[in-house]
């Protein structure tokens, strides 16, 4: 059974879990052809398909999905998933911005929540990422955020964040 988590946030967005009626919103995000080529995962996924996915999602205690909000409306997704509770480490992912609020900070701020939220909300204190290695906006992202390159394999690169509260001053 998944834990409860609180809204969390800062002075230019929101994150909460997501709900049953986010998802047709976040699989038209998702189903775009600029965004799904970037995921491991890029074909078009059905209703049915994201319903059922949110359904074992339900019942995991170890995978998270947050619906990032800004100005009242709703402008894209972070997630951390993987989550091995006994070792304090995690995966980030499944970043998406809305089309109409790319480029406008909203993402930044986010992950920087999402990081500040592992850290003190899940006490993790290490994450990773995995994106395709020619996202250069991604990759550019992450950078900023203190993420270091880590490995490389099948056209991937692993990137990974050490010492969560030093990043975040
Ligand atoms: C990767 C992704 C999540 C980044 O989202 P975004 O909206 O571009 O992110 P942000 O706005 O926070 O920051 C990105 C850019 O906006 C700029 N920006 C930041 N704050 C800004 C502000 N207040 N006003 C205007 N621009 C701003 C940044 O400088 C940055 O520019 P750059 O790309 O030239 O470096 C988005 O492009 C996306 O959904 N891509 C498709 C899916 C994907 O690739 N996911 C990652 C899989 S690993």
């Amino acid at each position: 059974m998944k834990r409860s988590i609180a809204p969390f946030g800062n002075e230019i967005i929101s994150l909460r879990l997501i709900e049953e009626s986010d998802l047709e919103k976040t699989l038209d995000w998702r189903n775009r052809d600029d965004a799904r080529v970037w995921f491991k995962t890029s074909n078009l996924l059905t209703l049915e398909q994201h319903q059922a996915w949110f359904h074992r999602y339900l019942n995991k205690d170890d995978d998270f999905l947050f619906v990032i909000e800004a100005e009242g409306k709703m402008v894209g997704q972070v997630s951390v998933y993987e989550v091995q509770w006994d070792k304090g480490c995690a995966e980030i992912g499944r970043f998406l911005v809305a089309p109409d609020s790319s480029g406008k900070g909203y993402m930044m701020a986010a992950c920087k929540a999402l990081i500040c939220l592992c850290t003190n909300v899940l006490n993790l204190q290490y994450l990773f990422l995995e994106v395709i290695e020619t996202n250069d906006r991604a990759i550019r992202l992450y950078k900023r955020l203190g993420f270091l390159e880590e490995q490389r394999y099948s056209g991937l690169v692993r990137m990974g964040l050490s010492e969560l509260t030093k990043t975040l001053k």
